[in-house]
C-alpha cells in the first residue's frame, strides 16, 4: 500500500465538518458510493462480529418521512445517500456461528477447530454479565462505523454529518425494524455541501491538544 502523506489526512479532515446544508442536485456517482459501503464494511469490531447493519436510504420518500422524524434537519431529505445505523439488539449463538461459519469458509479452516473461541463469545456476549448491556456494546461497535465512515467520505471528498438528533423508534417503524430484533442508533446524511452553507468556513473548536492528549514519554 503507498501511505497517504500526514498533511494530506489532515488536510482532509480539516475539510470535514458536520454539513448542515447539502446541494440536493448534486448525487454521489456509483464507484464513489460502492467504495463507501466498502469502507462501511471493513469496520473493525470487537471479536469481529459487526453486530450491525447499514441502511442506505435514497428513496427521496422515505428520506423525507426521515427528515419529519430527525428534528426536521434539512441534511436528511437533501442528501445523496442516508445511512442508518442499526445494531443487533441481543447477541445470540445464531449469530456467533454464522460470524464462526465465515471465518471458516474465508480462511479455509475446520469451524470444529474454533469451537473453543466460539464458546467464550458465547460465554462473554450471550450467556455472561455483559448481555445484561449488550446493545451498548453493540452501539459502540456502530459508532465505529460511524466514524470510520466519516473519515472515508472526508478523504474522498464526500461530505457527511453525524447525527443522534433522531427519533431511533421512528426510525425503527419506517425502516421496517420495529419488532425485529435490530435497532436505530444513529444516521448519517452524505453528498456535497450547498456553496452556501456558512458552516463550511466556520472555524473548528477543539481543546487545545495540550488540554486533552497526554504524553507519558
Ligand atoms: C455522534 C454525533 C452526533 C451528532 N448529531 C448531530 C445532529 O443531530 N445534527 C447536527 O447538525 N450535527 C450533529 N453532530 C455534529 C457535531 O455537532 C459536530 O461534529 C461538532 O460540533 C464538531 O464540528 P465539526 O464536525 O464540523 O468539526 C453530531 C456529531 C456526532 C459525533
Amino acid at each position: 500500500m503507498e501511505s497517504m502523506k500526514p498533511e494530506k489526512l489532515i488536510e482532509a479532515l480539516e475539510w470535514r465538518y458536520a454539513t448542515k446544508k447539502f446541494n440536493p442536485a448534486k448525487k454521489i456517482d456509483e464507484k464513489t458510493w460502492a467504495n463507501l459501503e466498502k469502507a462501511l464494511v471493513l469496520t473493525p469490531s470487537s471479536y469481529g462480529l459487526q453486530p450491525w447493519k447499514f441502511i442506505v436510504v435514497e428513496n427521496q420518500q422515505i428520506k423525507d418521512q426521515l427528515r419529519a422524524v430527525s428534528w426536521n434537519q434539512s441534511q436528511v431529505s437533501d442528501c445523496s445517500h442516508h445511512v442508518v445505523f442499526v445494531i443487533k439488539e441481543k447477541m445470540d449463538e445464531e449469530h456467533i456461528t454464522h460470524f464462526i461459519e465465515q471465518t471458516a469458509k474465508v480462511r479455509g479452516m475446520d469451524p470444529a477447530t474454533m469451537e473453543g473461541y466460539k464458546k467464550m463469545m458465547i460465554g462473554d456476549l450471550v450467556t455472561g454479565p455483559r448481555s445484561k448491556v449488550i446493545s451498548e456494546w453493540a452501539a459502540r461497535q456502530v459508532y465505529i462505523a460511524l466514524g470510520n465512515f466519516m473519515t472515508s467520505a472526508a478523504v474522498v471528498g464526500v461530505d457527511a454529518c453525524p447525527l443522534e438528533g433522531i427519533d431511533p423508534v421512528k426510525y425503527d417503524e419506517i425502516l421496517g425494524l420495529t419488532g425485529t430484533g435490530w435497532k436505530s442508533v444513529c444516521a448519517c446524511p452524505a453528498g456535497y455541501r450547498a456553496e452556501d452553507d456558512k458552516y463550511a468556513a466556520a472555524k473548528k473548536v477543539r481543546f487545545d491538544s495540550s488540554e486533552i492528549i497526554i504524553n507519558k514519554k
